[in-house]
Protein backbone atom coordinates (compact mmCIF):
# COMPACT_ATOMS: atom_id res chain seq x y z
CA UNK A 1 0.00 0.00 0.00
CA UNK A 2 2.71 2.43 1.06
CA UNK A 3 5.78 0.72 -1.16
CA UNK A 4 6.23 3.57 -3.49
CA UNK A 5 6.45 6.28 -0.86
CA UNK A 6 8.85 3.84 1.54
CA UNK A 7 10.71 3.12 -1.95
CA UNK A 8 11.28 6.59 -2.45
CA UNK A 9 12.01 7.42 0.76
CA UNK A 10 14.88 4.71 1.02
CA UNK A 11 15.99 6.23 -2.45
CA UNK A 12 17.30 9.62 -0.67
CA UNK A 13 18.32 7.98 2.27
CA UNK A 14 15.61 9.04 4.26
CA UNK A 15 14.26 6.24 6.29
CA UNK A 16 13.97 6.50 9.79
CA UNK A 17 14.46 3.60 12.35
CA UNK A 18 13.04 2.97 15.61
CA UNK A 19 15.78 3.00 18.22
CA UNK A 20 14.69 0.64 21.58
CA UNK A 21 17.40 0.74 24.58
CA UNK A 22 17.47 -1.97 26.95
CA UNK A 23 18.60 -0.25 29.88
CA UNK A 24 17.45 2.83 31.67
CA UNK A 25 18.38 6.44 29.78
CA UNK A 26 21.35 7.73 30.23
CA UNK A 27 24.76 8.65 29.04
CA UNK A 28 25.38 4.82 28.79
CA UNK A 29 22.89 2.58 26.78
CA UNK A 30 22.19 -0.65 25.63
CA UNK A 31 20.90 -0.96 22.53
CA UNK A 32 20.58 -4.67 20.99
CA UNK A 33 23.21 -6.29 23.14
CA UNK A 34 25.96 -3.67 23.13
CA UNK A 35 26.68 -0.78 25.35
CA UNK A 36 27.13 2.63 23.87
CA UNK A 37 27.72 5.97 25.11
CA UNK A 38 24.73 8.21 24.45
CA UNK A 39 24.90 11.65 22.95
CA UNK A 40 21.02 11.29 21.75
CA UNK A 41 18.91 12.03 24.81
CA UNK A 42 17.33 15.62 26.14
CA UNK A 43 17.58 13.83 29.73
CA UNK A 44 20.40 16.77 30.01
CA UNK A 45 20.31 15.99 34.38
CA UNK A 46 20.18 12.68 34.25
CA UNK A 47 17.15 12.81 36.24
CA UNK A 48 15.04 10.15 33.84
CA UNK A 49 17.23 7.53 35.82
CA UNK A 50 17.80 9.49 39.38
CA UNK A 51 16.93 7.22 42.81
CA UNK A 52 14.82 9.87 44.57
CA UNK A 53 13.13 10.56 41.57
CA UNK A 54 12.17 6.71 40.95
CA UNK A 55 11.29 5.79 44.16
CA UNK A 56 8.83 8.56 44.47
CA UNK A 57 7.32 6.81 41.45
CA UNK A 58 6.89 3.75 42.86
CA UNK A 59 5.53 5.39 46.36
CA UNK A 60 2.35 6.50 45.17
CA UNK A 61 1.39 3.25 43.50
CA UNK A 62 -0.25 1.87 46.23
CA UNK A 63 -2.27 4.94 47.16
CA UNK A 64 -3.20 6.19 43.78
CA UNK A 65 -3.10 3.08 41.53
CA UNK A 66 -1.59 3.63 37.84
CA UNK A 67 -3.90 4.56 35.59
CA UNK A 68 -5.94 8.36 35.80
CA UNK A 69 -9.07 7.09 34.06
CA UNK A 70 -10.35 10.48 33.09
CA UNK A 71 -9.86 13.81 32.04
CA UNK A 72 -8.75 16.66 34.11
CA UNK A 73 -12.33 18.23 33.94
CA UNK A 74 -13.75 14.36 34.91
CA UNK A 75 -11.30 13.85 38.71
CA UNK A 76 -9.15 12.29 36.43
CA UNK A 77 -6.62 14.34 38.65
CA UNK A 78 -5.29 14.30 41.46
CA UNK A 79 -4.29 16.65 44.85
CA UNK A 80 -0.34 15.70 43.50
CA UNK A 81 -1.55 17.51 39.86
CA UNK A 82 -2.51 19.98 42.05
CA UNK A 83 1.13 20.82 44.04
CA UNK A 84 2.85 19.82 40.67
CA UNK A 85 0.81 23.05 38.94
CA UNK A 86 1.33 25.13 42.06
CA UNK A 87 5.13 24.52 42.21
CA UNK A 88 5.74 25.41 38.39
CA UNK A 89 3.66 28.66 38.71
CA UNK A 90 6.07 29.68 42.23
CA UNK A 91 9.39 28.33 40.26
CA UNK A 92 8.39 29.94 36.80
CA UNK A 93 7.33 33.17 38.98
CA UNK A 94 3.20 33.10 37.64
CA UNK A 95 0.19 33.19 39.32
CA UNK A 96 -0.98 29.83 38.16
CA UNK A 97 -0.25 27.03 35.77
CA UNK A 98 -1.81 24.26 34.23
CA UNK A 99 -0.28 20.58 33.50
CA UNK A 100 -0.40 18.96 30.37
CA UNK A 101 -0.27 15.47 28.77
CA UNK A 102 2.72 16.29 26.49
CA UNK A 103 4.60 18.71 24.74
CA UNK A 104 3.00 18.14 21.61
CA UNK A 105 -0.22 18.42 22.84
CA UNK A 106 0.82 21.55 25.86
CA UNK A 107 1.28 23.14 21.94
CA UNK A 108 -1.68 21.51 19.70
CA UNK A 109 -4.14 22.45 22.76
CA UNK A 110 -2.64 25.80 23.58
CA UNK A 111 -2.47 27.55 20.55
CA UNK A 112 -5.73 27.09 18.95
CA UNK A 113 -6.68 28.37 22.80
CA UNK A 114 -5.29 31.47 22.41
CA UNK A 115 -5.41 32.25 18.74
CA UNK A 116 -8.42 32.16 16.42
CA UNK A 117 -9.54 33.04 12.76
CA UNK A 118 -9.12 36.68 12.73
CA UNK A 119 -6.11 36.75 14.92
CA UNK A 120 -2.29 36.78 13.61
CA UNK A 121 0.30 34.02 15.02
CA UNK A 122 4.47 34.99 14.02
CA UNK A 123 6.09 32.19 14.07
CA UNK A 124 9.67 31.56 14.13
CA UNK A 125 10.52 29.61 11.14
CA UNK A 126 12.63 26.93 12.98
CA UNK A 127 9.90 26.38 15.57
CA UNK A 128 9.15 22.61 16.64
CA UNK A 129 6.61 20.68 14.90
CA UNK A 130 4.56 21.07 17.24
CA UNK A 131 3.92 24.54 17.22
CA UNK A 132 3.31 24.22 13.03
CA UNK A 133 0.63 21.89 14.10
CA UNK A 134 -0.63 24.24 16.93
CA UNK A 135 -0.58 27.16 14.24
CA UNK A 136 -2.77 25.54 11.76
CA UNK A 137 -4.94 23.93 14.15
CA UNK A 138 -6.22 27.30 15.39
CA UNK A 139 -6.89 28.73 11.98
CA UNK A 140 -5.34 32.20 12.45
CA UNK A 141 -3.49 33.43 10.06
CA UNK A 142 0.25 32.50 10.72
CA UNK A 143 3.17 34.20 9.53
CA UNK A 144 6.44 32.68 9.42
CA UNK A 145 9.42 35.36 10.58
CA UNK A 146 13.23 34.62 9.42
CA UNK A 147 15.06 32.37 12.33
CA UNK A 148 15.74 34.99 15.14
CA UNK A 149 15.14 37.99 12.54
CA UNK A 150 14.28 40.89 14.95
CA UNK A 151 13.93 43.45 12.34
CA UNK A 152 11.59 41.46 10.30
CA UNK A 153 9.49 40.54 13.45
CA UNK A 154 8.95 44.26 13.99
CA UNK A 155 8.02 44.53 10.18
CA UNK A 156 5.50 42.09 10.29
CA UNK A 157 3.98 42.94 13.72
CA UNK A 158 3.25 46.52 12.55
CA UNK A 159 2.45 45.73 9.23
CA UNK A 160 -0.25 42.66 9.52
CA UNK A 161 -3.79 43.24 10.89
CA UNK A 162 -5.47 40.94 13.53
CA UNK A 163 -7.69 41.17 16.52
CA UNK A 164 -4.93 39.66 18.74
CA UNK A 165 -1.21 39.38 17.80
CA UNK A 166 0.66 36.57 19.21
CA UNK A 167 4.69 35.98 18.87
CA UNK A 168 5.25 32.06 19.34
CA UNK A 169 8.82 31.05 19.76
CA UNK A 170 11.08 28.24 21.09
CA UNK A 171 13.43 29.43 23.52
CA UNK A 172 16.17 27.31 22.65
CA UNK A 173 15.35 25.87 19.13
CA UNK A 174 15.69 21.78 19.08
CA UNK A 175 18.00 20.97 16.23
CA UNK A 176 20.03 24.17 16.03
CA UNK A 177 21.01 24.86 19.87
CA UNK A 178 20.55 28.59 19.85
CA UNK A 179 18.70 30.64 21.94
CA UNK A 180 15.60 33.18 21.32
CA UNK A 181 16.34 36.94 21.58
CA UNK A 182 14.15 36.99 23.86
CA UNK A 183 14.71 40.41 25.39
CA UNK A 184 14.02 41.82 21.81
CA UNK A 185 10.80 40.23 21.30
CA UNK A 186 9.41 41.13 25.29
CA UNK A 187 10.08 44.85 23.61
CA UNK A 188 8.10 44.05 20.69
CA UNK A 189 5.73 42.46 22.44
CA UNK A 190 5.28 45.21 25.18
CA UNK A 191 5.40 48.05 22.72
CA UNK A 192 2.97 46.78 20.41
CA UNK A 193 0.53 44.68 22.87
CA UNK A 194 1.22 41.18 21.77
CA UNK A 195 0.87 38.36 23.61
CA UNK A 196 3.97 35.78 24.12
CA UNK A 197 3.78 32.19 24.54
CA UNK A 198 7.13 30.87 24.54
CA UNK A 199 8.17 26.94 24.26
CA UNK A 200 10.72 26.40 27.10
CA UNK A 201 10.34 22.79 26.57
CA UNK A 202 14.95 22.97 26.69
CA UNK A 203 15.06 25.87 28.88
CA UNK A 204 13.22 24.38 31.90
CA UNK A 205 16.18 22.78 34.04
CA UNK A 206 18.70 24.47 31.91
CA UNK A 207 18.63 28.21 31.52
CA UNK A 208 18.23 30.86 34.33
CA UNK A 209 19.31 28.13 37.46
CA UNK A 210 16.80 26.32 35.97
CA UNK A 211 13.88 28.21 35.98
CA UNK A 212 14.34 28.85 32.13
CA UNK A 213 14.69 31.63 29.59
CA UNK A 214 12.29 34.42 31.04
CA UNK A 215 15.02 34.33 33.89
CA UNK A 216 18.07 33.79 31.85
CA UNK A 217 17.59 37.11 30.29
CA UNK A 218 16.09 38.71 33.69
CA UNK A 219 12.72 39.44 31.92
CA UNK A 220 9.77 40.14 33.92
CA UNK A 221 6.54 38.04 34.63
CA UNK A 222 3.69 39.53 32.66
CA UNK A 223 0.23 38.75 31.97
CA UNK A 224 0.95 38.63 28.73
CA UNK A 225 3.80 36.08 28.91
CA UNK A 226 2.34 32.51 28.24
CA UNK A 227 5.54 30.33 29.74
CA UNK A 228 5.15 26.51 28.14
CA UNK A 229 7.51 23.74 29.31
CA UNK A 230 8.00 19.96 29.42
CA UNK A 231 8.82 17.61 32.43
CA UNK A 232 10.20 15.49 29.77
CA UNK A 233 13.30 16.71 29.29
CA UNK A 234 15.68 18.13 31.96
CA UNK A 235 13.08 17.05 34.57
CA UNK A 236 13.82 13.44 32.82
CA UNK A 237 9.60 12.85 33.36
CA UNK A 238 7.10 12.85 31.12
CA UNK A 239 4.56 15.69 30.15
CA UNK A 240 4.39 19.30 30.43
CA UNK A 241 2.93 22.36 31.86
CA UNK A 242 2.05 26.05 30.62
CA UNK A 243 2.32 28.72 33.31
CA UNK A 244 0.57 32.10 33.20
CA UNK A 245 -1.79 34.36 34.41
CA UNK A 246 -4.59 33.05 36.31
CA UNK A 247 -7.37 34.51 33.46
CA UNK A 248 -4.50 32.85 31.20
CA UNK A 249 -4.92 29.30 33.27
CA UNK A 250 -8.77 29.33 33.79
CA UNK A 251 -9.13 30.31 29.83
CA UNK A 252 -7.80 27.67 28.32
CA UNK A 253 -8.78 25.02 30.97
CA UNK A 254 -11.94 25.74 28.73
CA UNK A 255 -10.98 25.68 25.74
CA UNK A 256 -7.73 23.61 25.12
CA UNK A 257 -8.67 20.67 23.81
CA UNK A 258 -5.64 18.06 24.23
CA UNK A 259 -6.53 18.63 28.09
CA UNK A 260 -10.10 18.62 27.82
CA UNK A 261 -10.32 15.79 25.33
CA UNK A 262 -7.71 13.38 26.99
CA UNK A 263 -6.87 11.26 29.96
CA UNK A 264 -5.03 12.96 33.02
CA UNK A 265 -1.13 11.72 33.57
CA UNK A 266 -0.78 8.97 36.12
CA UNK A 267 0.03 10.10 39.68
CA UNK A 268 2.97 8.56 39.40
CA UNK A 269 4.38 10.54 36.79
CA UNK A 270 3.16 13.46 38.42
CA UNK A 271 4.88 12.15 41.49
CA UNK A 272 8.24 11.45 39.38
CA UNK A 273 7.98 14.67 37.78
CA UNK A 274 7.43 16.85 41.65
CA UNK A 275 10.58 15.25 43.17
CA UNK A 276 12.77 15.94 39.63
CA UNK A 277 11.05 19.52 39.64
CA UNK A 278 12.63 19.81 43.61
CA UNK A 279 15.75 18.58 42.54
CA UNK A 280 15.82 21.10 40.03
CA UNK A 281 15.08 23.98 42.51
CA UNK A 282 18.16 22.48 44.64
CA UNK A 283 19.90 21.17 41.93
CA UNK A 284 23.41 23.86 41.79
CA UNK A 285 25.79 21.02 41.23
CA UNK A 286 23.81 18.76 38.26
CA UNK A 287 23.44 22.43 36.39
CA UNK A 288 26.52 23.11 37.06
CA UNK A 289 28.44 19.80 35.49
CA UNK A 290 25.74 20.00 32.57
CA UNK A 291 27.48 23.94 31.37
CA UNK A 292 31.15 22.57 32.58
CA UNK A 293 30.25 19.37 29.96
CA UNK A 294 29.11 21.84 27.09
CA UNK A 295 31.64 24.03 27.78
CA UNK A 296 34.03 21.08 26.91
CA UNK A 297 32.57 19.43 24.15
CA UNK A 298 31.83 22.87 22.13
CA UNK A 299 35.23 23.33 22.64
CA UNK A 300 36.59 20.06 21.32
CA UNK A 301 34.35 20.36 18.33
CA UNK A 302 35.83 23.59 17.30
CA UNK A 303 39.00 22.92 17.62
CA UNK A 304 38.59 20.11 14.87
CA UNK A 305 36.85 22.49 12.23
CA UNK A 306 33.23 21.34 13.04
CA UNK A 307 30.56 24.43 12.06
CA UNK A 308 28.28 24.39 15.25
CA UNK A 309 26.14 26.56 14.37
CA UNK A 310 25.41 29.11 17.26
CA UNK A 311 24.60 26.40 19.93
CA UNK A 312 24.54 28.07 22.77
CA UNK A 313 22.82 24.85 24.91
CA UNK A 314 23.37 21.50 25.80
CA UNK A 315 21.98 20.85 21.90
CA UNK A 316 24.82 20.87 19.58
CA UNK A 317 24.57 20.09 15.66
CA UNK A 318 27.63 19.89 13.93
CA UNK A 319 27.58 20.10 10.12
CA UNK A 320 28.45 17.42 8.41
CA UNK A 321 27.56 17.90 4.95
CA UNK A 322 25.90 16.14 2.76
CA UNK A 323 23.08 13.17 3.93
CA UNK A 324 25.13 10.38 2.71
CA UNK A 325 28.23 11.83 4.56
CA UNK A 326 26.10 12.56 7.83
CA UNK A 327 24.16 8.95 7.93
CA UNK A 328 28.06 7.61 7.04
CA UNK A 329 29.67 9.09 10.52
CA UNK A 330 26.62 8.43 12.35
CA UNK A 331 26.94 4.16 11.75
CA UNK A 332 30.54 4.69 12.27
CA UNK A 333 30.28 6.19 15.55
CA UNK A 334 28.00 3.43 15.95
CA UNK A 335 30.26 0.96 15.10
CA UNK A 336 32.67 2.32 17.28
CA UNK A 337 30.37 2.26 20.35
CA UNK A 338 29.39 5.83 20.71
CA UNK A 339 25.07 6.80 19.66
CA UNK A 340 24.75 10.15 18.00
CA UNK A 341 21.33 10.26 15.40
CA UNK A 342 21.70 11.88 12.19
CA UNK A 343 19.13 14.45 11.88
CA UNK A 344 17.67 14.98 8.18
CA UNK A 345 15.19 16.30 6.43
CA UNK A 346 12.18 16.58 6.58
CA UNK A 347 12.90 17.40 10.48
CA UNK A 348 15.41 20.02 9.35
CA UNK A 349 16.34 21.51 5.86
CA UNK A 350 20.44 20.86 6.68
CA UNK A 351 21.79 17.16 7.51
CA UNK A 352 23.68 17.22 10.99
CA UNK A 353 24.91 15.16 13.86
CA UNK A 354 22.90 16.19 16.67
CA UNK A 355 24.61 16.00 19.89
CA UNK A 356 22.98 16.20 23.38
CA UNK A 357 25.39 16.65 26.23
CA UNK A 358 24.01 15.60 29.81
CA UNK A 359 25.85 16.09 32.88
CA UNK A 360 25.21 12.17 33.35
CA UNK A 361 28.74 12.27 31.24
CA UNK A 362 31.92 12.46 32.26
CA UNK A 363 34.89 14.21 31.07
CA UNK A 364 36.47 10.99 29.64
CA UNK A 365 33.34 10.50 27.50
CA UNK A 366 33.56 13.83 25.87
CA UNK A 367 37.16 13.03 25.11
CA UNK A 368 36.53 10.37 23.57
CA UNK A 369 33.90 11.35 21.64
CA UNK A 370 36.36 14.13 20.06
CA UNK A 371 39.29 11.37 19.72
CA UNK A 372 36.45 9.67 17.67
CA UNK A 373 35.83 11.91 15.04
CA UNK A 374 38.89 13.11 14.60
CA UNK A 375 39.78 9.97 13.43
CA UNK A 376 37.14 9.81 10.91
CA UNK A 377 38.39 12.57 9.94
CA UNK A 378 41.50 11.32 8.37
C1 LIG B 1 10.71 22.87 21.46
C2 LIG B 1 9.89 21.66 21.73
N1 LIG B 1 8.58 21.82 22.03
C3 LIG B 1 7.79 20.76 22.28
C4 LIG B 1 8.28 19.48 22.24
C5 LIG B 1 7.37 18.31 22.52
O1 LIG B 1 7.56 17.87 23.82
P1 LIG B 1 7.18 16.38 24.24
O2 LIG B 1 8.31 15.51 23.80
O3 LIG B 1 7.02 16.44 25.73
O4 LIG B 1 5.91 16.04 23.54
C6 LIG B 1 9.62 19.26 21.95
C7 LIG B 1 10.14 17.88 21.91
O5 LIG B 1 11.09 17.53 21.26
C8 LIG B 1 10.44 20.38 21.67
O6 LIG B 1 11.72 20.21 21.33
Amino acid sequence: MFREELDNLLQKNLVRQVVSRASAQGARVTIGSQKYINFSSNDYLGLSHHPLVVASVKAVLDTYGFGSGASRLLAGGTVLHEKLEAEIADFKGTEDARVFNSGYAANIGMIPAIAREGDVIYSDELNHASIIDGCRLSRAKTVIYRHGDITMLEELVRKEQGQRKVIITDSIFSMDGDLAPLGDIYQICRGYGVLLYLDDAHGTGVLGDGRGARNHFNLPSEPWVIQMGTFSKALGSYGAFVAGSKETIHWISQTARSLIFSTALPPCVISGSLTALNLVRKGGSLIQKLWTNRKQLAEGLSRLGYDIKKSASPIIPIMTGTIPDTTRIASELFKQGIYVPAIRPPTVDTPRLRLTVTSDHDSDDLALLIRTLENLQG
